[in-house]
């Protein structure tokens, strides 16, 4: 079975696409599924905002083939991680969980580069493209640490 992996944002076609995207590429297709998904609903069946298309254009990932879709709550028994950008994202998603199991598989992403920090992944969404540039290093970062553990 391959290990399941949830990328989690507010629309699903800014943060939570590159994290996708940038997850998938650094692991081996055949044992690790990597997907996203956005607490809010308002986007959903859309492609990535084009500002996230152009950074992963930019660094060599398409991303174009990606949808949006809303966070379910059957999503925290498919998945095995579910990586979380912001803390808005955190309490919304803790808030559909139901036992200990599900919220045990939550995580900020950005713990993984600064543990307990509870350092966030900012909004791009009403800023210019240099935002989305940093949050494709921060993601890519915090990637790079996620593969290694999830190879050990
Ligand atoms: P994301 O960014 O959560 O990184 O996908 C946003 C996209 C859309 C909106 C907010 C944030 N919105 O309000 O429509």
């Amino acid at each position: 079975m391959p290990t399941k992996i949830l990328m989690v944002c507010l629309g699903n076609i800014c943060r939570s696409p590159l994290a996708e995207g940038i997850l998938q590429s650094k692991l081996p297709k055949d044992k690790f599924i990597v997907d996203s998904a956005g607490t809010g609903g308002w986007h959903a069946g859309e492609k990535p905002d084009k500002r996230s298309i152009e950074i992963a254009k930019n660094r060599g990932l398409n991303i174009t083939n990606q949808r949006a879709r809303q966070f379910k709550v059957s999503d925290f028994d498919t998945f095995d991680y579910i990586y979380v950008m912001d803390m808005s994202n955190y309490k919304n998603v803790l808030a559909l969980s139901q036992n200990d199991n599900h919220k045990q598989k939550v995580k900020l992403i950005l713990n993984e580069l600064f543990p307990n920090e509870n350092v966030e992944v900012p909004d791009p969404y009403y800023g210019g493209q240099d935002g989305f540039e940093q949050v494709y290093d921060m993601l890519d970062k915090a990637c790079d640490v996620i593969v290694e553990k999830l190879k050990k």
